[in-house]
């Protein structure tokens, strides 16, 4: 399964990073979310460790150690590691990129982070739970775990009719595949969730839930509102229902 997803990763990195056109003056969150600077839900990030899991072109890392954090991404595609590589190389900081799946943080020491970071990368993983008590043993006491990822409600709907085509009801494994312009054929999966399921994975994972955020803002990133993504997030159904949720946790 995770094989299917680091080849989608990399068959996709060049485009994702064209099509998004990431910042990094701060940290986003994903489609019409405000970004860090806006929200501030990590504080002052200067001087603070920070492992940023699931971390793509490494945009987000970049932006915390522009502000003096000590930051660590790791994720699971080459391509999308070797976007990240560079971009740091070009703006000039500092940041350890890893190849390594978040399943598992395995390797990556405990009590040792203030912060944990996530922008819409646990959609791909299966077990949540897993990967939050394995959040919750590499953060420090009182360290914070911010996360992102497509509401579950928008997930369920077409964004062609607004009609529902994913039962809610029926969370677990999506598969679609994904006709390329050159005729070429390619898989996409990721993990559908009830939102009491993201709930029930950060409760047994022993950390405490400080701010649920539905945000909707018209003002975010222009790239969202062009091309291709104009078709995954149309204005009129974005205006109804904003396609990121994003929890702030905290380990006790
Ligand atoms: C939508 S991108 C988001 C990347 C980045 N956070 C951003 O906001 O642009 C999802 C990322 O999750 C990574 N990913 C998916 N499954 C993963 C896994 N099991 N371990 C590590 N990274 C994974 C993908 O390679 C991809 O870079």
């Amino acid at each position: 399964m995770t094989k299917e997803i680091e080849k989608w990763w990399n068959e996709v990195s060049k485009s994702y990073q064209e099509d998004s056109k990431i910042r990094t003056k701060s940290a986003h969150y994903g489609p019409y979310a405000p970004d860090e600077n806006k929200l501030k839900l990590l504080g002052n990030v200067k001087g603070k460790k920070i492992l940023e899991i699931g971390c793509g072109g490494g945009q987000c890392s970049i932006a915390f150690a522009k502000q003096g954090a000590k930051c660590i991404g790791l994720d699971l595609s080459k391509e999308q590691l070797k976007h990240a590589e560079e971009l740091a190389k070009k703006e000039k900081v500092s940041v350890k990129f890893l190849k390594h799946d978040i399943q598992t943080l395995k390797g990556i020491k405990s009590k040792n982070y203030d912060i944990v970071f996530s922008a819409f990368a646990l959609q791909y993983i299966p077990d949540l739970t897993k990967c939050f008590r394995e959040v919750n043993r590499v953060l420090k006491k009182g360290g914070i775990f911010v996360f992102s990822f497509d509401h579950p409600f928008y997930s369920t709907l077409s964004t062609e009719t607004f009609k529902i085509i994913h039962n809610y009801n029926k969370s677990g494994k999506i598969e679609e595949t994904e006709t390329w312009p050159d005729g070429s054929k390619h898989k996409f999966v990721a993990y559908m969730r009830k939102f009491s399921d993201i709930f029930d994975s950060v409760l047994k994972a022993n950390l405490v839930i400080e701010k649920i955020i539905e945000p909707f803002d018209k003002k975010t990133e222009k790239a969202w509102k062009k091309g291709n993504w104009k078709e995954t997030y149309p204005p009129r159904l974005v205006e109804m229902i904003g396609p990121t949720i994003i929890f702030k946790t905290k380990k006790k």
